[in-house]
C-alpha cells in the first residue's frame, strides 16, 4: 500500500477517534484513575485506543502495534518491523480540565524509519500530517518552521513528567531558557508541541517522553523543515525516531545554541547535586 493511502487510512481513524473524545467531553462525567499514582487516565483514553487499534487491526492485521493504553510494551525498540504508533488522547490532564489542547496521534515505523504521522486536534480544528520525503500539512495546507534565527526572540515549549520527584532537575532548564529565550509555554501536549514547531507558531521544543507522544508530530516537524534530535546520543542499535529521551527539536539555527544552553543547564544542575557549588 502506498504511504498516502495509509495516510488517509490513518487520518480518517484520527478524525472519528477525534469525535468519540468531543462527545465523551460533551456527556460529561469522565471516569477518572491514577496510573501508577500520579499518571491521569480515563476511560474515554481506552475507549479511544480500542477503537483505534481495532480499525488498524482491520486493515492491517499483520502489523504490530505500540500504543499507550492497550499495548505499551516498549522492550527492544531496536528490533521492531513495522509499527503503528498511537496514542489515543495526547493530553490527558488538558482534556480532563476542559482545555483544548488535545491531541490524537498516530504513526507508522516500516522497520526503518517513520513514514507516515497523523495529529488531529479534535477542540482545534486542525489535522496535521506528514508522509516523508513529502512534506508536512495543516489541514491540507502546506505547513513550514519558522525562520527565527536568535535565541532571544524564541518561544520555547516542554513539558514535564507526571512523577513529582522527576520534576527538580528540569527547573535549571526552565531558569536558563526563561533567561535566554523569548519565553515559555507548557502546552500539555507533546504531539501538539511538535506540530505548532512545525507550522511556526513555536520555534523549539524540548522534553523526554515516550514514542506514542512523539512519533508522528516528529516526522511532521521534520517534515515541516524543523531539525530534530537529542540532547545527548542514542542508544546504539535504537531507531532514533522511536527513542524519546532529552529530545530537542526546533527551527533549524537555534538547534545548536539552544541544545548547548540546556546541557550546560544539565551540567550546573549535576554540580549542583554533587554540592560543587
Ligand atoms: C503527556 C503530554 C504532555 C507531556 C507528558 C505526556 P498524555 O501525554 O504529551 O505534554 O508533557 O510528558 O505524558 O499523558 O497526556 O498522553
Ligand atoms: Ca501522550
Ligand atoms: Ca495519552
Amino acid at each position: 500500500m502506498t504511504p498516502s493511502k495509509r495516510l488517509e487510512i490513518a487520518t480518517d481513524i484520527a478524525h472519528r477517534a477525534g469525535l468519540m473524545i468531543v462527545e465523551a467531553r460533551r456527556q460529561g462525567h469522565l471516569q477518572e484513575r491514577y496510573k501508577g499514582g500520579q499518571e491521569l487516565v480515563t476511560d474515554t483514553d481506552v475507549a479511544v485506543d480500542t477503537f483505534i487499534s481495532e480499525q488498524l487491526d482491520t486493515v492491517f492485521p499483520d502489523e504490530q502495534r505500540l500504543s499507550e493504553e492497550l499495548t505499551p510494551q516498549q522492550d527492544d525498540l531496536s528490533q521492531t518491523g513495522s509499527l503503528w504508533v498511537i496514542d489515543p488522547i495526547d493530553g490527558t490532564v488538558n482534556f480532563v480540565h476542559g482545555l483544548r489542547h488535545v491531541a490524537v496521534s498516530i504513526g507508522w515505523f516500516d522497520g526503518t524509519r517513520m513514514v507516515i504521522g497523523v495529529v488531529h486536534a479534535p477542540f482545534l480544528d486542525e489535522t496535521f500530517t506528514a508522509i516523508a520525503g513529502q512534506g508536512a500539512w495543516c489541514n491540507g495546507q502546506p505547513i513550514h518552521v519558522s525562520q527565527t534565527e536568535t535565541l532571544s526572540r524564541c518561544l520555547v515549549a516542554t513539558g514535564f513528567p507526571y512523577q513529582r520527584e522527576s520534576r527538580p532537575p528540569l527547573m535549571r532548564r526552565l531558569q536558563a531558557v526563561l533567561s535566554h529565550c523569548q519565553d515559555i509555554r507548557r502546552n500539555g501536549s507533546a504531539a501538539l508541541d511538535l506540530c505548532d514547531v512545525a507550522c511556526g507558531r513555536l520555534n523549539a521544543y524540548y522534553e523526554s517522553v515516550s514514542p506514542w507522544d512523539f512519533a508522528a508530530g516528529l516526522l511532521i516537524a521534520h517534515e515541516a523543515g524543523a531539525r530534530t534530535g537529542h540532547l545527548y546520543p542514542v542508544p546504539e542499535g535504537v531507531p532514533p525516531e522511536l527513542y524519546g529521551e532529552n529530545l530537542l527539536v526546533s527551527t533549524p539555527v537555534i538547534h545548536e545554541p539552544l541544545g548547548k544552553l540546556l546541557r550546560q543547564a544539565d551540567r550546573n544542575t549535576a554540580s549542583h547535586a554533587s554540592g560543587k557549588f
